[in-house]
């Protein structure tokens, strides 16, 4: 059983950490925030043996062999950056960095000091998408995909109040894009490799990050869509439509259930399976089978899709005049 501790004190940290304990893999023995009270109140939660509100003292610890970052975007290269000089192995949540130059540098850090970085997204790792993959054939040739991820965010209130929460201000490298998009854009990366061409079109709120978006990946004989925004609410769920069949996904993460509908029988098939509700668990396997086994060619393989994501986000951002507050 491996070591961990956390970065960050929001509730997708505590997802994590109540995942991992499932899991069976991951053991809490740490957890980092600025402020004492938040560690020690974390730490006394979840039974970890140590907190620290000194990053690079927790970073010293021979006892934690991984550490998962859960804090905004922009801050994730510069910590992920300490724990891999001190040989910690990191999970990093998505979007895994703001541009790919902190990427280049993150990873080559990872191979110097013989550590493990992995990006944590949830959807690539659960069953189901196991399932749609291994399945995805029966569609026949792919001729037009739409994927989305569209949730009304609850901090979206707060910036309509005046405030700028970190996931809407591009100080902090957020957006809709980056935030939602990226769940749907892992998947047609995963399933159908890189596009030949991406398009992006934001609909920009008054600070200029994205508060939605529409995502346009060219392939040879089809399109992929994407629609993410932070702003609206959707009940769409996502399309895979091949010319012998069309695959229905509930959602884009955590892909709770598939039918594929044969466009000749019309005939149904569910062929998704119940998922575990505390779906961060299957990446807590994954990332721990990964890290005990040294599995370098599943490494490489999430490493290079966490690359080919990160290239097209940033370079369709920068078409965009998106510009992070890490560039300027
Ligand atoms: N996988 C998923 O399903 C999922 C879901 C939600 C979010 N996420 C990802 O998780 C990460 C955190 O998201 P979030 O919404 O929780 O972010 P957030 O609320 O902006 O910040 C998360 C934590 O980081 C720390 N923090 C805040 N501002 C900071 C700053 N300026 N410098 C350093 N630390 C700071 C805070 O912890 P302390 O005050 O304790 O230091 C805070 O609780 C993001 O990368 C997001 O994309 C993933």
């Amino acid at each position: 059983m491996l070591n961990f501790a956390t970065v960050g004190t929001g509730w997708i940290t505590e997802s994590f950490i109540q995942a991992a304990q499932e899991s069976k893999d991951l053991r809490l023995a740490g957890v980092y925030s600025r402020s004492d009270e938040k560690a020690k109140k974390l730490a006394e939660t979840y039974h970890a043996q140590h907190y620290y509100t000194n990053i690079e003292e927790l970073a010293c610890n021979p006892e934690i062999d991984v550490v998962y970052i859960a804090s905004p975007n922009s801050v994730h290269f510069s910590q992920t950056l300490v724990f891999l000089k001190n040989k910690k192995h990191v999970i990093c949540e998505k979007p895994i960095f703001s541009n790919m130059t902190e990427w280049e540098e993150a990873y080559r850090t990872a191979e110097e000091n013989g550590v493990y970085l992995l990006e944590a997204i949830r959807n690539i790792h659960t069953p189901n998408f196991k399932i749609l993959k291994d399945h995805l054939h029966m569609a026949g040739k792919v001729r037009s995909t739409m994927l989305s991820y569209i949730q009304y965010s609850s901090r979206y209130d707060l910036f309509l109040k005046g405030e700028e929460p970190n996931v809407f201000s591009t100080r902090y490298s957020g957006g809709a894009l980056v935030d939602l998009g990226v769940y749907p854009l892992f998947l047609a990366v995963a399933l159908f490799g890189e596009p030949e061409k991406a398009a992006y079109h934001p609909v920009l709120l008054r600070n200029g990050v994205d508060g939605s978006g529409t995502l346009v990946l060219s392939y040879d004989g089809f399109v992929c869509t994407i629609l993410c925004s932070k702003v609206s609410h959707s009940m769409l769920p996502c399309e895979i439509h091949g010319e012998k069949g069309t695959f229905v996904l509930e959602d884009a993460a955590p892909i709770s259930e598939i039918t594929f509908y044969d466009s000749h029988t019309k005939e149904a098939q569910v062929l998704s399976v119940e998922q575990e509700a505390k779906d961060m668990v299957y990446e807590c396997k994954d990332f721990a089978r990964i890290i005990e086994t040294k599995d370098t060619d599943e490494y490489k393989s999430l490493k290079n899709l966490s690359k080919a994501v990160l290239r097209i986000t940033e370079e369709v951002r920068r078409e965009n005049g998106i510009v992070f507050g890490v560039e300027e």
